[in-house]
């Protein structure tokens, strides 16, 4: 029996050794046990530093469904949960973030808070303030900043001297899960879908300066169809298109930069290709083999949440960040229903 440099013990089984690990581990509780609770929840279920201590459903057998294939008490109540872990998922729907996530930090706990931040910017300035005076880690749900194409793009973009971009963020439908198309429930289409893109605006290419933008409304009582210009303070300017019921043609979200001589697209979380000098050859770097829990940047985002508790580091994506998308989402509707351009200080 010896230790191992990752504070594991080996304990001597026949000829081979057992790993028994030692690790400090984060105590999860998850509020909200539908799709991406069942996500992370499965993530955090297979890391070593990490265990399912807690879930809390409004419906209780969706709990009990989640705690037989991850593990995890039942609670029958938000307090019952936060007795029982360390670190609170809010996974629930757009709406409730900020009453959850305002709990959870008051209850000293670790917040990993699923997108959006919160809806409106009252809202977003409250949550941010209590974040920032919070005892513990608080990280926001852009899964997408850790998908691997779009770090792939982030250091393609360093090298060489982008100048503007093309930018499509669209939905299928906005029936599944049913609450999406209720604007009480979303704050509204761009918080549901478009705002992971506009977070991305600032992740690529920096802070915002101006924007325009005009939208429609044609499937779903509310503006459902966007068209925007963003200016970012560095010079960079993007185009930027979102529709919620383009069906599901692929890719329902891509990036293309432009730089000189140089084109860099992005497809949906599959593939990037870049095309460079005047000869129109490309190359391609494909990610769709990789598990789409992976792809996807959820694995990638989940340990980084680990890893800024247990470090006690900034998480990558935080509540500034969060707040900023929201702002970003509230302007855009302003510009669409003042007629005027939106400029950020
Ligand atoms: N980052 C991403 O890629 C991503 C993907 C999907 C969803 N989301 C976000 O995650 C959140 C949940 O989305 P979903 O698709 O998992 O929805 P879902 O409807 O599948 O699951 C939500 C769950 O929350 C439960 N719930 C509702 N109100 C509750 C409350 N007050 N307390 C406890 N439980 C409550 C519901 O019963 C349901 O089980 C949304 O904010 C959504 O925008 C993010």
């Amino acid at each position: 029996m010896f230790w191992d440099c990752k504070a594991a013990l080996l304990v001597e089984v026949g000829k081979s050794y057992k790993k028994i690990s030692l690790m400090e581990k984060v105590k999860i509780g998850i509020i909200g046990t539908g799709f991406i609770g069942n996500v992370h929840g499965r993530i955090y279920s297979g890391l070593e530093n990490a265990v399912i201590s807690a879930l809390y459903d409004i419906v209780k057998e969706k709990a009990e469904k989640t705690s037989k294939t991850i593990g995890g008490k039942v609670c029958d109540s938000r307090e019952e949960l936060f007795d029982h872990c360390d670190t609170v998922l809010v996974c629930t729907p757009n709406k409730t973030h900020i009453e959850i996530a305002t709990d959870a930090v008051e209850h000293e706990k670790h917040v990993f808070c699923e997108k959006p931040f919160a809806i409106g910017t009252e809202d977003a300035k409250k949550l941010l303030e209590t974040a920032n005076n919070g005892k513990g880690v608080f990280q926001v749900g852009h899964n997408r900043r850790y998908a691997p194409v779009y770090q792939k793009l982030k250091e393609l973009i360093k090298t060489d001297c982008a100048h503007s971009a093309h930018i499509k963020m669209n939905r299928g439908e906005l029936k599944n899960p049913v609450w999406t198309g209720d604007v009480n429930v979303t704050g509204g289409f761009l918080y549901e879908t478009t705002i992971h893109l506009f977070d991305m605006c600032r992740f690529q290419f920096g802070e915002i300066e101006e924007l325009v933008a005009y939208g429609s409304q044609h499937e779903y009582p509310e503006l459902d169809e966007f068209s925007i210009i963003f200016k970012f303070k560095n010079g960079f300017h993007c185009t930027f298109a979102s529709s919620s019921d383009a069906s599901w043609h692929f890719p329902f979200e891509r990036i293309e930069v432009f730089c000189h001589h140089r084109t860099i697209m992005t497809e949906e979380m599959e593939h990037l290709i870049d095309s460079q000098g005047m000869d129109a050859n490309f190359e391609t770097h494909s990610f769709a083999m990789t598990e789409k829990e992976e792809r996807w940047g959820y694995v990638k985002e989940d340990k980084a949440f680990i890893d800024s508790i247990l470090n006690d580091k900034e998480p990558p994506v935080t509540a500034f960040d969060g707040f900023k998308s929201v702002e970003l989402v509230e302007s855009v509707y302003k510009a669409i229903k003042t007629g005027q351009k939106v400029r950020f200080d």
